[in-house]
């Protein structure tokens, strides 16, 4: 489960190997670092919408005492460092030149590439920055548990709120804090996250018994430091028991607990679902990142490639619509649109006289059409052995009844039987929970919503054919 999760979002890599040019990687690589100067989607959007620089009365940092630890004083002081700007401005140099329009539309567009502002996140951005803030301004601790499905910008927005708070920090308007970030996929086994955090904390490597323990410790003296965490990829640390989530959410509320843990899920219902004893906890303090709609991403794409006239503006809306039928994901947006930009330059190198194409619908249109059609069977060649034994499930009970869709109870029947038949010891319920969500996640199986998580009802959202070619040849 978790080394297929962590080969899940290989996946893009993968992809990113199918439809990158062989000869672009460097010059990406040597970019990404110039894109670490972020703006607000405050700003951003403000950017966006007024044709004038200027800022409202409101947010102008005049008007507000430099000390206020207020969210708006510390907007107005996010700036990039002076080294930052110096490395920005020496690859731009280097790069400028050298490059076509099209490679700098690639480059703007790999979803490695941290973008220069985060638009369409602005209230995602607002509710976690305010809640961190206020947790560091009272000294508290808290918990915020931010979900929805992958590439809706939950990691990109929260990172994004914490190198802000740090500006906050350099600009003195922010007491120092210790960020720390983990994440599931780093670990073998859901108890190992506790000598990750230990490690990223102190530097000192322990056993995960021994790293629970002292981390328990902390919490009998007040600190003097807040510690944000941030544990991402969450759904991956679900145990029988739960007790790897439950001292995650419980740390915060520790008497003397100056931890501020946000945690990122995929699965919408974990707090009800999994984590009842602690699930009231939790409180208002959770945030739900919606796919995106296809305006959004267009707007994101656009964004991106904003001063470079490379694109036909409807063919960036039709790679949005596209993807928002789909899933809402911006990583799909942004891997269709860097494929069409490729297969329009290969038409520009073809033409004589190498005019620039512009990348249109044709060029979209194909590039949705090999990117969907492999997808999925790229997905599932990487799948664990429990996903793939999963769809086999779906399949034979496909085949029995003739319907289309079944109830997660029968599947968990169907996959024990299954796991026997190969001398496999079966999962229990919570795991296998965990692996129909993981597919979901991945759309390779849509589910529709019940009451009782087991009487969902489950539906394969690939071919018969495409499943069967890719179990066969994983025989
Ligand atoms: N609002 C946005 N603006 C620009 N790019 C975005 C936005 N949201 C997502 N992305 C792109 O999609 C990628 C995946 O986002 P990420 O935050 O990792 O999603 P999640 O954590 O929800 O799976 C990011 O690295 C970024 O390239
Ligand atoms: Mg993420």
């Amino acid at each position: 489960m978790r080394s297929k999760k962590a080969e899940m979002d290989v996946e893009y890599n993968v992809e990113d190997e199918i439809v990158s040019s062989d000869d672009d990687t460097m010059s990406v690589d040597s970019e990404f670092s110039t894109a670490s100067t972020v703006k607000t989607p405050r700003t951003v959007s403000r950017l966006k919408k007024e044709t004038t620089l200027s800022r409202t009365p409101s947010v102008s940092s005049a008007k507000k005492p430099k000390a206020s630890l207020s969210r708006r004083s510390t907007f107005s002081a996010v700036k990039s460092t002076p080294s930052m700007q110096k490395r920005a401005a020496s690859k731009i140099d280097q790069t400028s030149d050298a490059l076509s329009l099209y490679e700098k539309a690639r480059i703007k567009l790999h979803v490695a590439n941290t973008p220069d502002c985060l638009p369409c996140r602005d209230k995602q951005f607002s509710d976690i920055y305010n809640f961190i803030e206020t947790n560091l301004r009272n000294q508290t601790g808290g918990c915020m548990y931010v979900c929805g499905v992958p590439g809706t910008g939950k990691t990109l927005t929260t990172r994004q709120v914490i190198l802000c708070l740090k500006e906050g920090v350099n600009d003195k308007i922010l007491s120092p804090f210790k960020s720390i970030e983990v994440n599931a996929f780093q670990v073998t086994e859901p108890h190992q996250i506790y000598k990750l955090i230990y490690k990223e904390l102190t530097g000192e490597n322990v056993s995960a018994e021994h790293a629970v323990t002292l981390l328990e410790k902390k919490f009998e003296h007040k600190s003097n430091e807040s510690i944000v965490l941030l544990v991402d990829e969450l759904d991956m640390l679900c145990t029988k028991k739960q007790d790897v989530l439950y001292n995650l959410f419980d740390w915060p509320y520790k008497k003397n607990s100056r931890w501020i843990v946000i945690a990122i899920a995929n699965a919408m219902n974990l707090p009800e679902q999994v984590m009842s004893k602690i699930s009231s906890r939790l409180g208002l303090s959770r945030l739900i990142f919606q796919p995106y709609t296809h305006v959004e991403l267009e707007e994101i794409v656009r964004l991106r490639l904003e001063e470079l006239n490379v694109f036909d503006m409807d063919a960036i809306l039709y790679a949005a619509r596209k993807v928002a039928a789909v899933s809402g994901d911006a990583r799909r947006a942004l891997e269709i649109c860097r494929r069409a930009t490729e297969l329009a330059e290969r038409d520009t190198s073809k033409k004589e006289g190498k005019s620039l194409n512009l990348v249109n619908i044709g060029h979209v249109d194909q590039a949705v059409k090999q990117m969907f059609s492999s997808a999925k069977i790229t997905l599932l060649t990487h799948a664990s052995k429990m996903e793939k034994l999963f769809m086999k499930a779906i399949i034979l009970l496909y085949q029995k009844s003739g319907m289309e869709e079944t109830s997660l109870n029968r599947i968990i029947e169907t996959h024990n039987f299954l796991c026997r038949a190969e001398n496999m010891q079966p999962l229990n319920r919570t795991q296998l929970l965990n692996v129909c969500c993981s597919l979901a996640s991945t759309k390779l199986i849509l589910l529709e919503p019940c009451k009782n998580i087991y009487l969902q009802r489950v539906r394969c959202n690939m071919s018969v054919d495409d499943i069967e070619y890719v179990l066969n040849d994983n025989k």
